[in-house]
């Protein structure tokens, strides 16, 4: 592989692709959704709301619909299984569902905790492992995680949110060592703040706030780059990763700063 060469697979053109987007019922993956649709790819779309998932997919012929909770292994591995007879394979499982709850240290319950852990770190993780051997099967097709720039570091408010994208930036990073030389793409998508019924609970000005669309778009361009990490927007994320640089008392100061937390 070439210094500049893409680490993964371009995933494009979209026409034909078969996606599976897991929590696309709302927000950024309602709108990922949308978007793979008028670019062309056919689409199952999951979360737990089967009427906004109806919504969304709007009658279009190439979408499908497979509501589950995917904190529950067997409805995941028996909508893998309806796909496959569907489509005879996938090319890209995208897991985009996750759940946030600000907490702060006085705050933190052990059944809070199990609960946003089931949903950010046990349903990835389970969905990888219910997909992963069709895929090695197949001897193509991806994986796309989103995790979030919250894992990068630790931040005040995001007391498991933030570990619960840490882990999973790291179980992707993994994935890439292990399925990469395989012949299948993994991809790390960390979005910043972007406008979602997930974020509108927040009460603090969110910097470099998009929209759910803009993310969408920016996703899709990343995983027909072939990047490894699509993170976003830019103008954010290069804070946060000058900040991922710094010494613990120098970082501790600027997010003290910046937060007033
Ligand atoms: N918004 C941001 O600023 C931001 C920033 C960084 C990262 N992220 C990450 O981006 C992802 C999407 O977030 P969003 O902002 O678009 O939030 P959102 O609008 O609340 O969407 C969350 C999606 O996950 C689904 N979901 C939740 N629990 C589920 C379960 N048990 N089984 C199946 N589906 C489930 C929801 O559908 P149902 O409720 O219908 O099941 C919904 O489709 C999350 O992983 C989030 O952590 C968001």
């Amino acid at each position: 592989m070439g210094l500049f060469s893409p680490l993964n697979p371009r995933l494009a053109p979209w026409p034909g692709l078969r996606v599976w987007v897991i929590g696309a019922s709302t927000g950024i993956g309602a709108a990922t959704a949308g978007a793979l649709l008028a670019a062309g790819a056919r689409v199952t779309l999951s979360a737990r709301s089967s009427d906004k998932l109806v919504s969304v997919a709007h009658g279009h012929a190439r979408a499908r619909i497979e509501a589950l909770d995917f904190t529950k292994t067997d409805e995941i591995r028996a909508a893998w299984g309806r796909i496959l007879q569907a489509w005879g394979g996938c090319d890209l499982v995208l897991v985009v569902a996750g759940t946030h709850k600000q907490m702060r240290a006085w705050e933190l319950t052990a059944a809070d905790a199990d609960a946003l852990l089931a949903v950010n770190l046990h349903g990835p993780i389970a969905t990888v492992a219910t997909v992963v051997p069709a895929l090695l099967a197949q001897g193509n097709g991806a994986i796309a995680i989103v995790s979030s720039v919250a894992g990068y570091r630790g931040l005040p408010k995001a007391l498991i949110y933030g570990a619960s994208k840490a882990a999973l930036i790291n179980f992707t990073e993994a994935l890439y060592f292990d399925l990469h030389p395989q012949g299948l793409g993994v991809y790390l998508i960390n979005p910043g703040f972007v406008a979602t019924p997930l974020t509108a609970g927040n009460d603090f000005t969110m910097p470099h706030l998009i929209t759910a669309e803009a993310a969408a778009l920016e996703i899709l361009r990343g995983l027909e780059r072939g990047d490894f990490e699509i993170h976003f927007p830019r103008a954010f994320t290069r804070q946060l990763k000058l900040l991922q640089l710094l010494p613990y008392r120098l970082y501790f100061a600027a997010v003290r700063k910046a937060t007033r937390l």
